[in-house]
């Protein structure tokens, strides 16, 4: 029979810089802070998907169709992440299902920014360069520093994304703020 994994044990082996693979590494405390933070994690990218959908509703507010390619190719980034997200939770024993199908609205955990319409591409282009760098920081932060495996590798392709996305928003941005009219 495994030794039952004590809160030392776990510090042991993330102060020796080892990562923690499954539940057999880690503490009943350990996974229910990581299923936490994932949570929030697979919620607020799979929120982020309709509402930058949303903002392309409006086409007149669309330079040219190939930003709309783009827009399409950073919610499918989105759905990505979300399902990166809550397919961790579902090796972790969680009901992914009942999650995403069954929770009340307001059982999801994201910032309330996504409950704010972003109605037109100008709005969307600044949340992206607000909200894609907010994410950017705290993943990079996750990426850094996190001692769950699965997790910190996952990161390495949301992080890259993440970054074309911001970098989206910084670009329109810059375009728009020079011509007060568009
Ligand atoms: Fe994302
Ligand atoms: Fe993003």
């Amino acid at each position: 029979m495994a030794t039952a994994v004590t809160e030392e044990i776990l510090l042991d082996r993330i102060k020796s810089g080892r990562l923690v693979e499954d539940s057999a590494h880690a503490t009943e405390r350990y996974i229910e802070g990581l299923k936490r933070t994932l949570i929030v994690s697979a919620d607020t990218e799979l929120i982020s998907a309709p509402a930058y959908m949303n903002a392309t509703k409006d086409f007149s507010t669309l330079p040219s169709v190939d930003n709309y390619i783009t827009v399409m190719g950073i919610v499918q980034d989105e759905l990505g992440h979300a399902h990166i997200a809550y397919r961790m939770l579902r090796d972790l024993g969680v009901d992914t299902d009942e999650l995403v199908y069954e929770r009340r609205p307001e059982k999801f955990k994201y910032p309330y920014a996504f409950d704010v319409p972003l109605e037109n591409f100008t709005e969307l282009v600044v949340a992206n360069g607000f909200y894609d760098r907010a994410g950017f920081v705290l993943l990079s932060d996750i990426h850094q520093n996190c001692s769950y495996g699965p997790w910190k590798r996952a990161l390495v392709k949301v992080d890259r994304e993440e970054n074309f996305h911001l970098r989206h928003g910084e670009k329109w941005m810059k375009v728009f703020s020079k011509d007060p009219e568009k």
